[in-house]
């Protein structure tokens, strides 16, 4: 499973990069505005410290907009994966750019249907929000488990499954179960997944013992 960050702080994704574990990035309009940073800079800056995919959302709804807006991004440099909302304009719009050859991730998915849809229009990513789906009640992961399924009864399809919208280390351990394609994660539980009370203990009962020996290994 790969492992994207759902971050457009560059010193959050430098700090990752160097610890090896980004194999993309994703942003959207709200993450942008959270960084205070112009969208074209920053993900021209991203695109340049990370090998794989970084997703740019459009800010228009409406398709040549949409369109003119994708273009843009995708220019920027050729691991952009522009990203398009599930709406009829957005999947028009994946249908064009998938066939001029640019990735796509088509986001705000919430069900099956919409999954499939987005799969026929050639998307390269389809990312469905987990924790929002958990804050209204619902088992986001469910979506995932239904996508997979219907997914894996078609092999033509080409999309890969990218949980998005993760609250919580358990939300990466249920997608790497289901085996989806990708997670993307906010810095913070990438940091989390490090940590658990028995390493810290049993590491400080090893140091302990060990500076008893007296030894040296260098
Ligand atoms: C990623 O592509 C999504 O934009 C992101 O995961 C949404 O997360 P949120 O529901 O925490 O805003």
């Amino acid at each position: 499973m790969q492992f994207f960050i759902d971050t457009a702080d560059t010193q959050e994704i430098k700090a990752l990069v160097e610890a090896g574990f980004v194999d993309g990035v994703t942003t959207n309009p709200s993450l942008i505005a959270k960084s205070g940073r112009n969208i074209l800079e920053v993900i021209a800056e991203i695109c340049a410290m990370v090998e794989g995919p970084v997703s740019a959302e459009v800010a228009a709804t409406d398709h040549e907009t949409m369109l003119a807006e994708g273009r843009k991004l995708a220019a920027i440099a050729s691991n952009v994966a522009v990203k398009l909302p599930l709406t009829v304009d957005g999947l028009k719009t994946c249908r064009v750019l998938s066939d001029e050859g640019h990735m796509v991730n088509v986001t705000l998915c919430f069900s099956p249907s919409q999954a499939l849809l987005a799969a026929k229009a050639g998307a390269t990513y389809i990312s469905p929000f987990v924790g929002r789906l958990d804050d209204m009640g619902k088992d986001g992961m469910d979506l995932i488990d239904d996508i997979l399924e219907i997914y894996s009864s078609y092999p033509d399809l080409q999309t890969q499954v990218l949980v998005a919208s993760v609250r919580t280390t358990r939300h990466v351990e249920r997608a790497a179960m289901l085996g989806a394609d990708v997670v993307t994660v906010p810095p913070k539980i990438i940091w989390d997944m490090f940590k658990h009370p028995l390493t810290d203990k049993g590491l400080e009962g090893f140091m302990k013992d060990w500076a008893g020996t007296g030894q040296s290994i260098l």
